[in-house]
């Protein structure tokens, strides 16, 4: 048992991944012998139903001191978060005077579509990093209150994959009700519970995911904390996230969205012990199909390269124990992944290039929520006779 950050109710760990390294620090082959580790379990608060880790991994020990930089370099999202500021700037910030304001910006792309329609922004993010205006803090209380001053009050308060690693989520809270405006909203993206259980998305649990949104359980966060839910939207991209909208108590009407996914998560009764121990079972089926698969392959000479050296993919090798000895390397086109190793278990991370090289027999695709491009990209792999290995929703081979 722990203590529900949300609400100080007691939550109930449903499964354990036993000590895992923090997913983005990458090794120095020379390095390996001091890595860090901390115990990753989740579990589910009996009071407000929020999902979450049990034990927050410490900031300090992150190789980055501010929000997770979230760099796929995927064009699929790219044009996701291009698409979702024209979208603002047609609603949300289409009155005099506009200002936007983003919690640890990822790649910038929102802040500078909106930069380059004219509209005022700001990004708050602790290391200051990035192309657009920023205000280096963490978003609080005492942030909203210098950018109230010196900005005035904000018409959207914006985040993607970023509200869920806040493990202190009331820090964020107490923040919005200093700056937003008294129509302004809050927009968060974040992997969905739901979709997470229906799919043993397992993957998607590690250090920087702190909670596991269900709508039922951030309309419920929401109210706590003086705000409603009022607009919920499915997002196809990683594996499937929700958009949540956060207005102020009684300023707007909820949309018809948030009653139908609400009444559907009643349904599915989402956060049940047998759905839990469902998933809990279904994980270490990946496992045995997943390790089986490797051993043979190994055995039969066939070459497996991993493709995507993941945050997630962190939680799949250690947890289920593959080394270098099953996948001798993973591609990656982040510049400063490669010639590291990945954390934890080790693996050399190699640029893209070298995945032709010859081509192996088989891919293991641990970046399976960028599928659709890598394989639009790697079609020359399949012609060559290669096949992909993906483990979610079960293992299989393409
Ligand atoms: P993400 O799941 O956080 O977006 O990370 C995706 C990882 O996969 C990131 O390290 C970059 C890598 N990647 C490639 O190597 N090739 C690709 O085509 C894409 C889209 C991602
Ligand atoms: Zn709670």
């Amino acid at each position: 048992m722990s203590i529900c950050r949300v609400c100080s109710g007691a939550v109930r760990e449903f499964f354990d991944f036993g000590l895992q390294p923090l997913s983005s620090a990458f090794v120095d082959p020379a390095g390996v012998d001091d890595e860090y580790f901390f115990p990753l379990s989740i579990g589910v608060c009996q009071s407000c139903t929020m999902v979450q880790l049990l034990t927050p991994a410490p900031r300090g020990q992150a190789s980055h001191e501010g929000y997770p930089y979230h760099s796929s370099g995927s064009r699929v999202m790219h044009k996701h978060f291009q698409q979702l500021a024209h979208r603002l700037l047609e609603t949300e910030l289409s009155g005099p005077d506009p200002f936007i304001v983003e919690i640890g910006y990822n790649d910038g792309v929102v802040l500078k579509t909106v930069r380059d329609a004219g509209v005022r922004h700001l990004g708050v993010e602790p290391t200051g990093r990035g192309a657009v205006r920023v205000h280096s803090a963490f978003f609080n209380a005492g942030s909203a209150a210098e950018i109230l001053a010196s900005e005035g009050p904000a018409d959207v308060v914006y985040a993607a994959n970023t509200i869920c690693e806040v493990a202190e989520i009331a820090e964020i809270f107490e923040g919005l009700k200093v700056l937003l405006a008294p129509d302004g909203v809050l927009v968060f993206e974040d992997p969905y519970l739901g979709e997470i259980l229906e799919r043993t998305a397992f993957d998607q649990i590690y250090d920087e995911h702190f909670y596991f949104f269900s709508a039922s359980a951030v309309s419920g966060m929401a109210e706590r904390f003086g705000f409603a839910l009022v607009d919920v939207e499915h997002l196809p991209v990683h594996g499937g996230q929700i958009r949540y909208t956060i207005a102020r108590r009684d300023r707007r009407r909820p949309t018809q969205a948030v009653a139908d996914l609400l009444a559907r998560e009643r349904e599915q009764r989402l956060v049940e012990p047998e759905k839990l121990q469902a998933f809990a079972t279904a994980v270490d089926r990946i496992r045995d199909d997943l390790l089986e698969l490797l051993t043979r392959l190994r055995a039969e000479g066939k070459r497996v390269v991993g493709y995507g050296a993941t945050a997630k993919s962190a939680t799949v090798t250690n947890y289920f124990g593959i080394g270098p000895d099953l996948v001798p390397f993973v591609c990656d086109s982040t510049p400063s992944k490669q010639g590291l190793v990945t954390p934890g278990s080790h693996i050399p991370v190699r640029p893209p290039a070298d995945f032709a090289d010859p081509y192996p027999d088989y891919a293991l695709l641990f970046a399976w929520n960028h599928a659709e491009e890598i394989m639009a990209k790697e079609r020359a792999f399949r012609d060559a006779g290669g096949q992909w290995i993906l483990y979610v929703p079960e293992v299989h081979v393409l």
